[in-house]
């Protein structure tokens, strides 16, 4: 295959240089891995996805609102029945807020039962003056800080299409099987949240739902509907082992088109959007809804053409990008982006993920981010949106139901001093339960306008 040639296939990405692949020393068994994924069921179904694009296609409009959210990086140790459901439950929560605040149907997108890989800046560690590998997540190698631990092993991605598969069937589970019915909107609050500001806000606002609900019995509307008992949920992750994202891209037999179905939203980091990368070539070819991670170190023409080559047709819904600027940059970076795209008349949700430029090592030796950092990119996003006549059209955040310790601030003003009380993330540090709930109280100020 040749450089910028038209013609596609789901493996033509092999003919492009990959970036951030873990070297696999065993090749043979790689090959057989990939090849054994590829006959196992897909994890997703085109027509799922085409919903999913379809209500994208109406954040573009301002016309609803995308809430994307879960691990930085999933393990897989922590597969879990209770983690799964803690880390639904705040997504629900958020979403509640947002739709009553916003007026508009929020997506819930989860970054969740396929997390498994990351890229890295660096391609080994220091650890205990000795160089190894960095760890690129559960799909690759293991986070166990030791030279054998960090080889790649193909089994992995074996394990985590498994883990995949167990997270989403818990997930299609509780958000169909009643778990996620508006009538229980006041048992999704946890009891470690409950006692706090953010729980007590939810509590009433829980309350007054319910009451409405109360109040449409009582004149005789039934609440007996799918629309109350069931919630639509939407999964994805970072498309970085193309191997195994290959392997789970499928023809969907009534249109005979090509989509990724290990997840609804795949989405291309900020590190392996080169256009003329592999990750590019492949993600051009399948019609889910992508998104685009865009950092600081952007250059505006090269987004432009990105844009155009994963989104030919400019097909509203098809396109999301997340920008990550950092609370302190995101005015210089954003207004020129929003102007330059809008000016080309390309359809795409503006997103932020107020997450990634907002990372620092705290005086404990812990990677953290603020709280009042994230909040004001988010802030900044807004108002940089209104004042270019764009739409914020949705947030991305790193989060989890627990109750970790990994970010400072918040309503309970955890400081640097509180972080190794329960630290647990393997990679980047998410807001706990508490402080996502507050940080959905904060929005609900800014998408109220
Ligand atoms: C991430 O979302 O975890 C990530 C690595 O993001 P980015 O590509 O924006 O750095
Ligand atoms: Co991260």
């Amino acid at each position: 295959m040749k450089k910028g040639s038209s013609s596609w296939n789901k493996s033509s990405w092999h003919g492009f240089t990959a970036l951030q692949q873990p070297n696999w020393p065993d090749k043979a068994r790689y090959d057989q891995v990939i090849e054994s994924i590829s006959t196992l069921p897909p994890l997703v179904f085109a027509g799922e996805i085409r919903e999913l694009k379809k209500l994208l296609a109406k954040a573009v409009e301002g016309e609803a609102f995308l809430l994307q959210g879960g691990d930085c990086s999933e393990e897989f140790s922590r597969c879990t029945a209770p983690n799964i459901r803690e880390t639904l439950k705040v997504l629900l929560q958020m979403a509640v807020v947002l739709t009553y605040a916003g007026g508009k149907p929020v997506i819930k997108v989860g970054r969740m039962a396929g997390q498994y890989a990351k890229p890295r800046s660096s391609d080994t560690e220091m650890v205990d003056g000795k160089e190894i590998a960095s760890y690129r997540g559960d799909m690759a190698n293991s986070v166990e800080p030791f030279a054998e631990a960090r080889i790649p092993d193909p089994e992995r991605m074996l394990k985590g299409y498994y883990l995949s598969a167990a997270t989403l069937n818990l997930l299609r589970a509780f958000t169909r099987g009643g778990f996620a019915a508006l009538r229980r909107v006041q048992a999704w609050n946890q009891e470690f949240v409950k006692q706090s500001p953010m729980g007590r806000s939810y509590e009433r606002l829980a309350r007054q739902i319910s009451q409405a609900l109360d109040f449409m019995e009582t004149i005789g509307i039934s609440t007996d509907i799918p629309q109350m008992k069931q919630v639509q949920f939407f999964t994805s992750h970072e498309a970085l082992l193309l191997g195994y994202e290959d392997a789970l891209t499928r023809q969907d037999s009534t249109t005979g088109d090509w989509y990724d179905c290990s997840a609804h939203m795949p989405w291309i980091g900020d590190r392996t959007r080169q256009i003329d990368g592999a990750h590019v070539e492949f993600l051009r070819g399948v019609l889910n809804p992508l998104g685009i991670k865009i950092g600081p170190k952007h250059d505006i023409d090269d987004i432009l053409a990105l844009i155009e080559r994963l989104n030919p047709v400019n097909e509203p819904g098809r396109i999301t990008l997340i920008t990550r600027f950092g609370a302190r940059d995101i005015e210089k970076h954003l207004p020129p982006l929003l102007r330059a795209v809008k000016s080309s008349g390309l359809k795409v949700v503006w997103t932020c993920d107020p997450m990634h430029a907002n990372t620092f090592t705290a005086n404990s030796g812990h990677k953290t981010r603020n709280f009042d950092d994230i909040l004001t990119e988010l802030r900044s996003f807004f108002e940089l949106n209104w004042s270019e006549g764009t739409i914020p059209g949705g947030v991305h955040f790193e989060l989890t139901g627990d109750n970790v310790t990994e970010c400072i601030g918040g309503a309970r003003h955890l400081a640097d001093e509180h972080l190794g009380r329960n630290y647990q993330t393997t990679c980047d540090p998410r807001l706990n339960a508490e402080q996502s709930l507050e940080m959905a109280f904060q929005l609900a100020e800014m998408i109220r306008k």
